[in-house]
C-alpha cells in the first residue's frame, strides 16, 4: 500500500506554486496525497515568515502534531518554505519530534530527506542558497492540471531589501527565467485549455533587468497577448520604482491585459519611504498612477500600506491616508509593522506604543472601506465582462467569475460557461462579491 503524505501551504504564490512542486516530487516518490493529516505517513508544512503572526502560526501548528507523534513514532514531520530558511536547524532543536527542514532553494532534495528520515530516523536541515544557473535547473516542471486561470512563475527572489522585508534573505537574490521558457510555457497551457495567465515574481517589473540579452517585461507581455486562444493577461506584484513608461503604455495597447494593478506603496510620506528602502518618492508614485489614468482611465488599482513603521509620526500617517483617498484603491492589504530578524528595520527606534499603532491601523481601515464601497457600488447597473471560473460557493444554481478589475461576480448560469467570457450586469456590490444578471 502507497504511504500517504499531507501537505499544508501558508504564504504566498509563491509558495503556493512550491507546493505544487513538492506534491509532484512526493507522487514521483511513490507517495499518494491525502487532505488529512491524521491518515498520512508524512506531514509537510511549507511556511511563511513575513510577519510575526506568520511565523508563529508555524509553530502553532507543529504543535498540533505532537500527539500525532506521540501516537504514531514513525510519523514524519518536514517543515519548508520561508521560516525553514530562515530558522533551519535551530528548528530541528527548537521542535524536537520535528524530523526535516528544507529551505527555500532546496525543494529538491525533500524525496531523499524523507529516505533518510524513514531508513535512517536521521533528522536533517538543508537551507544552502544556489547560484543563477543551478536555480534555473531546477525551475519546477508544471505538473498540475490546470483549469481556467494558471499561474506562471517568471522569476524568484528579490533583490530590493526594502528595509523591513524578510523576503530577499529567505528567497535570495533575483534570477528571471529565460522569456523562450515562459512563452512556450503559457502556448502549452492555452493549449490544454487555459483561459487566463497570471505572471508571477516578487518584483516582475525588473524581469530580464538582469541579462543583457534578456527582453523587457513589456516585451514578454507583448509576445505574450499575441498568443492565440489565451484570452486574459495579469502579473503581480509590480514595484512602482521599476514600473517604466514601456510597461505602463502597455495597458493602453494589449487587449488582452486586464485593466487592473496591484501597485505597492506602502506609506505616503517621503521621509518613511526613504526609511522603507523603497527608491521612489509620493510624487514619483503619483506620477505613475496618473499616467496609468491616462492610458486606461478604466484601470483599478490595488496596494499594500504598512502601517507603524518605526518613527512614523502622526503627520507621515496622514500621508497615507492622503495618499489612499487621492488615488482611490479599489482595495488595500493593510499590515501592522513587524519587526522581521536580519533586517534593517528591525534596529530602527520605535517610540509608538502598540495602542497608537493600532488605531492609525483602524483610522487606515475605515477609510480604506469607503472608498472601496464607493468604487464597487459605481458598477451598479454596468455590464461588465466576466470570466465564469466555476460554481459559485453562494448558491447551487450559481456560477462565479472574475472581472477584468478583478472583483468576484456571482450570477445564475450553466457550467457550460466555465472557461468562457459573458457579459453580466452587476445588481449589487457587497464586501466581498458582486452579484449579477446574464445577459
Ligand atoms: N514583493 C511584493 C510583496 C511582498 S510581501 C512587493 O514588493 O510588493 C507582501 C506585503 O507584505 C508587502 O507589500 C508589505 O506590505 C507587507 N510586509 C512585508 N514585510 C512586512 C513587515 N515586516 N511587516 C508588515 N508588513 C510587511
Ligand atoms: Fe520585500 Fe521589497 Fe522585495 Fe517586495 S520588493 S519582496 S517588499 S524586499
Ligand atoms: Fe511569505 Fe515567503 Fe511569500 S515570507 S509572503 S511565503 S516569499
Amino acid at each position: 500500500m502507497s504511504k500517504k503524505f499531507f501537505l499544508e501551504t501558508f504564504g504566498c504564490q509563491m509558495n503556493i506554486v512550491d507546493s505544487e512542486q513538492i506534491a509532484a516530487l512526493m507522487i514521483a516518490a511513490g507517495y499518494l496525497q491525502v487532505d488529512s493529516a491524521k491518515q498520512a505517513d508524512l506531514i509537510l508544512l511549507n511556511t511563511c515568515s513575513v510577519r510575526d503572526k506568520a511565523e508563529r502560526k508555524v509553530y502553532g501548528h507543529l504543535g498540533r502534531f505532537k500527539p500525532l507523534k506521540e501516537e504514531r513514532p514513525n510519523l514524519i514531520i518536514g517543515v519548508g518554505g520561508c521560516v525553514a530558511q530562515q530558522e533551519g536547524e535551530k528548528m530541528l532543536a527548537k521542535v524536537p519530534f520535528l524530523n526535516l527542514v528544507f529551505g527555500t532553494h532546496n525543494i529538491h532534495r525533500l524525496p531523499e530527506l524523507v529516505q533518510q528520515a524513514e531508513e535512517k530516523r536521521k533528522r536533517g536541515s538543508v537551507t544552502e542558497f544556489h547560484d543563477r544557473d543551478t536555480r534555473l535547473n531546477l525551475f519546477p516542471e508544471r505538473t498540475v492540471q490546470e483549469s481556467v486561470n494558471s499561474f506562471v512563475t517568471v522569476m524568484q527572489g528579490c533583490d530590493n531589501f526594502c528595509s523591513y522585508c524578510i523576503v530577499p534573505h529567505v528567497r535570495g537574490r533575483e534570477i528571471s527565467r529565460p522569456s523562450d521558457e515562459v512563452i512556450a510555457e503559457v502556448k502549452t497551457l492555452v493549449q490544454q485549455g487555459v483561459s487566463e495567465i497570471t505572471l508571477l515574481g516578487q518584483n516582475v517589473n525588473s524581469y530580464g533587468g538582469k541579462d543583457d540579452n534578456e527582453i523587457s517585461f513589456a516585451q514578454l507581455l507583448q509576445r505574450l497577448n499575441d498568443i492565440n486562444g489565451l484570452q486574459r493577461l495579469r502579473f503581480a506584484t509590480s514595484h512602482p520604482k521599476d514600473m517604466t513608461n514601456e510597461l505602463i503604455d502597455c495597458f493602453g495597447t494589449l487587449d488582452k491585459l486586464c485593466h487592473h494593478i496591484h501597485l505597492p506603496f506602502q506609506a505616503g510620506s517621503d521621509r518613511i519611504l526613504k526609511l522603507m528602502n523603497r527608491g521612489y518618492t509620493r510624487n514619483d508614485y503619483l506620477a505613475k498612477v496618473k499616467r496609468l489614468k491616462e492610458v486606461c482611465p478604466d484601470i483599478r488599482m490595488t496596494t499594500d500600506i504598512i502601517v507603524g513603521f518605526p518613527g512614523e509620526d502622526e503627520e507621515d500617517f496622514q500621508a497615507t491616508l492622503d495618499m489612499v483617498e487621492q488615488v482611490g484603491y479599489a482595495d488595500a492589504y493593510t499590515f501592522l509593522y513587524s519587526p522581521r530578524v536580519e533586517t534593517a528595520a528591525a534596529k530602527m527606534e520605535d517610540n509608538q506604543s502598540a495602542h497608537q499603532k493600532q488605531q492609525r491601523f483602524d483610522r487606515l481601515l475605515e477609510l480604506q472601506h469607503k472608498v472601496s464601497t464607493s468604487i464597487w457600488q459605481s458598477d451598479i447597473d454596468e455590464v461588465v465582462d466576466v470570466l465564469v471560473e466555476g460554481k459559485s460557493k453562494r448558491e447551487e444554481s450559481q456560477v462565479f467569475g472574475r472581472t477584468p478589475s478583478n472583483r468576484i461576480v456571482n450570477f445564475a448560469g450553466s457550467t457550460d460557461l466555465i472557461g468562457k467570457i459573458v457579459k453580466v450586469k452587476i445588481n449589487a456590490a457587497y464586501r466581498n462579491a458582486h452579484v449579477g444578471d446574464l445577459i
